[in-house]
This record gives structure tokens, C-alpha cells and sequence, in this order.
């Protein structure tokens, strides 16, 4: 028994469940099983400790209580025997199922939403991101006031119930006590303030286009080592004095390449699996990063058994986003963690477009590297600028080797909209 190392410092201690469709649902039965696998990782991200895991087989999902009242009977018994403060539903509940739930429980019941938004509360690291997190919150909320409050004041307690546990981080209990008008109130000002920070990254965008700097988005499962990955590459890189880059949020880094040639690697939020289309709405302009990139760089966590349908859940999203037709390079991580002499062989490795490193010991670097440098130059670079008129030279370059889509008279002289080889870049701008 812990319980002794236990009673300073004791985790939320949660049980997992999900509904098994069976042969219904894409991926067939193994499908819930994994996706548990996922959810108790989430929970450990979130700081809990999954004590026990009830999957049920069933033609569908249970109107009122989620599971049927045979596993429910089951599951109130888990909860005494593990002594588990939390049940975390695999799927988004409907708040009647959250309210019956916890009566019949008598114990915190959460869902797979809340738990993630709970793991954006705690990672958000930009003013954007925490807006994005706290209107996501609220809104989950808001739908879900009726009742709840009810429910929960009156099972609260428990280890981790007095720190507030999963679910109550974020905007936090007085607020889910403000009625609906205040949330609705603070809802409308988040937005209005989201508004800005969005027309701002808009802006920077734009300009970025100018200045024909181009831009790769670092997408990835959650975990995968994004993070780990843009500041390793970039942590010598001393931020640019230059305006423009001056304001970048902290997830947008540049990079100067051995030729001179600079880029900008911006992070995306981690693509989860069973992301809620409305989650991804909430994230969109975050994720709208690699919509406006000019390559994508996919970072698979490598030493994940699931790694391959983490991949799949990040194609899916892309797609979602309409983000397609862009080149991808395939960035296996954590190579470091493979068995010695592995030679293993992962899915689209064999393509060009692929590479092993290890973000943490800086291993395969150069080869990630020149392989991005080649992706960007084969490629051209979009440019919007206005020439003077003693420029039109530049724009009889631009119309032998580019693309002239946009060829403006104005007072202040000649707007070109164009596409160009990036390698004429430096003589057109
Ligand atoms: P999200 O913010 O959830 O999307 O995660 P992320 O993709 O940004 O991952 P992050 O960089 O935070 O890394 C997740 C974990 O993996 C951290 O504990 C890292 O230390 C670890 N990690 C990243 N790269 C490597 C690697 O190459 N090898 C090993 N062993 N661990 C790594």
C-alpha cells in the first residue's frame, strides 16, 4: 500500500470508461481500448491517476447514463473498492448524462472534452491561446450550467477535490456560479478581445508575405516533441530586431539558414484524437498557422505503438483545416528511445520527405535541416509589394521566372502580386 506516501500529496484518482460500439465503430473493438490507452495518458498529462478502466460492449451509447444500469452497478462498486474520486467518460456527455451520472454515483464525472480543454488550460502559453482556452471552457459550460451546480457542491471533497481537481482549473468554481448572463457577458468579451489578438496575427501574416519570409508550421500529436523540437533549433537564435519580428508570440521563432536564407518555424497546439469539432473551431486561428505555411513539419513521436494512427488523427485534422497539397516533411522523434539497432522501418519513412532525429539529444539536425532547405527552394515564394516606378526592371524579372497574378497602377507606383523562385527572391525585393 502507498497510502502513506499518499496522504501529503495524494493524485486525483480516476477510473476510465467507454462505450464499445463494436463493429460499428471505425477501427472495430480494439478502437475503445486504445482510445482508453489515450485518455489515460491525457489524465496523467492532467496530473491524475487512472485506478481502473471499465469498457462496454454496446449497440450504442446510453441516453441517460452513458453505460447501461448493469456496469453502471459495477462501476459504483469500482469507485468504493479503488477509492476513486473522478470518472472520466471517453466520450462528450450530454449535461443530463453528466447529472445522472453523478447521482448515481454519488462522484465527480467528467468527460473526454473537459479533460482536454483542462490540459490547453494548463499548457496555454499565449494571451491567444489562454482566450481561446477560457472561451472554450465557458462555452462547455454555459451549456451545461443547468443542474450541475446542483450536483457537484454536493459530492465535492475527496483528495483531490480540494485542490480542484481536473475540470475546475481555467476559470474556476466561483465562475461556474455565475449566472448565465455574466458568463454570456464574458463570453462576448472574450471574443471581442480574441477578435484583435486574431486580426494582429492576420496582420503579421500579411506582412510576413511581404517580406517573402517563409513560414514552417510544426504540427504533431500532442506530446510528439514539438515544443522540444522548435526550441532546440532555434535557442541560439537571438530574436530579431527587426520589427516585424519583434512581436511575434512566443511560439513563432526565426531561423537563419548557413545560406542566409531566413525562415519562420511557428508551433501549433497538439492534435488530439476525438478533438471535438467545436475545439477545433476554438483553435482555429492557432491551427490556421499551418493553413498560411509554406511547408508543414510533422513530428511523429516514433517510440509510440500507436504512432501510425497518431498520424492518421493529424492527417485528419489537416484535412479538416483545409490544408492540403502543401509538402510535408515527416519528422520521426524520439528515436532515442528506440531499441538499440532497431532498423525499423515506419510508414512514409522510405519517401524523401522523412527523417529520424531525436529533439532532445539534438541528433539528425543536419539532415532535417538540408532537407527543409530543399523543400523550401524547390518551391517559389508569394510576394505582394509596391514598386517605384524607375523599378519596372524587377517586374520584367518577375514576369520572365515568376508567376504575375496582380499588376496594380497606383500613385505610389506598381502593386505586384506574385509567385517567384525563392532564388530570386533577394534581386526582386
Ligand atoms: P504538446 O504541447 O502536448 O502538443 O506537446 P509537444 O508536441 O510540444 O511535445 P513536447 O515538446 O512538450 O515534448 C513532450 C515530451 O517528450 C517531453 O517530456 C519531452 O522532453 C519529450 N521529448 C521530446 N523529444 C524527445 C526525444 O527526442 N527523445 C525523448 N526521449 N524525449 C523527447
Amino acid at each position: 500500500m502507498t497510502d502513506f506516501y499518499d496522504t501529503a500529496e495524494r493524485r486525483e484518482r480516476v477510473i476510465l470508461v467507454a462505450v464499445s460500439l463494436g463493429e460499428k465503430q471505425e477501427g472495430g473493438e480494439a478502437a475503445a481500448d486504445i482510445s482508453l490507452d489515450e485518455l489515460k495518458e491525457l489524465a496523467e498529462t492532467a496530473g491524475a491517476e487512472t485506478v481502473g478502466r471499465l469498457i462496454q460492449n454496446r449497440e450504442g451509447i446510453h441516453p441517460g447514463t452513458y453505460i447501461g444500469k448493469g456496469k453502471l452497478e459495477e462501476l459504483r462498486e469500482m469507485i468504493q473498492s479503488l477509492q476513486a474520486d473522478t470518472v472520466v467518460c471517453d466520450d462528450e456527455l450530454s449535461p443530463a448524462q453528466i447529472g445522472n451520472l453523478q447521482e448515481e454515483l454519488q462522484c465527480k464525472v467528467i468527460d473526454r472534452t473537459v479533460m482536454i480543454l483542462d490540459i490547453f488550460a494548463a499548457h496555454a502559453g499565449t494571451s491567444e491561446g489562454k482566450l481561446q482556452v477560457e472561451l472554450a471552457q465557458l462555452k462547455y459550460r454555459a451549456s451545461r450550467l443547468t443542474g450541475l451546480g446542483k450536483s457537484l457542491s454536493r459530492i465535492g471533497g475527496g483528495a483531490a477535490g480540494s485542490a480542484g481537481g481536473i475540470g475546475t482549473r481555467g476559470p474556476g468554481e466561483k465562475k461556474l456560479e455565475m449566472d448565465r448572463r455574466l458568463i454570456r457577458d464574458r463570453i462576448s468579451m472574450l471574443n471581442r478581445q480574441l477578435k484583435n489578438v486574431v486580426s494582429t496575427r492576420e496582420t503579421m501574416r500579411k506582412q510576413r508575405r511581404n517580406n517573402a519570409v517563409k513560414v514552417v508550421a510544426i504540427v504533431g500529436y500532442t506530446n510528439a516533441g514539438k515544443s522540444t523540437l522548435l526550441n532546440a533549433l532555434t535557442a541560439a537564435e537571438v530574436l530579431e530586431e527587426d520589427m516585424l519580428f519583434a512581436t511575434l508570440d512566443p511560439t513563432t521563432r526565426s531561423y537563419e539558414f548557413e545560406s542566409g536564407q531566413k525562415i519562420l518555424f511557428t508551433d501549433t497546439v497538439g492534435f488530439i484524437n476525438k478533438l471535438p469539432h467545436h475545439l477545433i473551431q476554438a483553435f482555429r486561428s492557432t491551427l490556421e498557422e499551418a493553413k498560411y505555411a509554406d511547408v508543414i513539419l510533422h513530428v511523429v513521436d516514433c517510440s509510440d505503438e500507436h504512432y501510425e494512427i497518431h498520424m492518421d488523427v493529424v492527417y485528419d485534422t489537416l484535412k479538416q483545416l483545409g490544408v492540403q497539397d502543401k509538402p510535408v516533411l515527416t519528422v520521426f522523434n524520439k528515436i532515442d528511445l528506440l531499441p538499440e539497432g532497431a532498423g525499423q522501418v515506419f510508414r512514409d519513412a522510405a519517401s524523401e520527405a522523412a527523417v529520424r532525429i531525436s529533439a532532445k539529444k539534438r541528433e539528425g539536425f543536419d539532415e532535417l535541416l538540408e532537407k527543409l532547405e530543399d523543400i523550401m527552394n524547390a518551391g517559389f515564394v508569394r510576394i505582394e509589394k509596391t514598386f517605384s516606378y524607375d523599378e519596372a526592371s524587377k517586374i520584367q524579372l518577375i514576369r520572365k521566372y515568376g508567376n504575375l497574378e496582380l499588376e496594380e497602377y497606383t500613385e505610389e507606383g506598381i502593386f505586384v502580386r506574385a509567385a517567384i523562385p525563392s532564388e530570386y527572391v533577394g534581386q526582386v525585393m
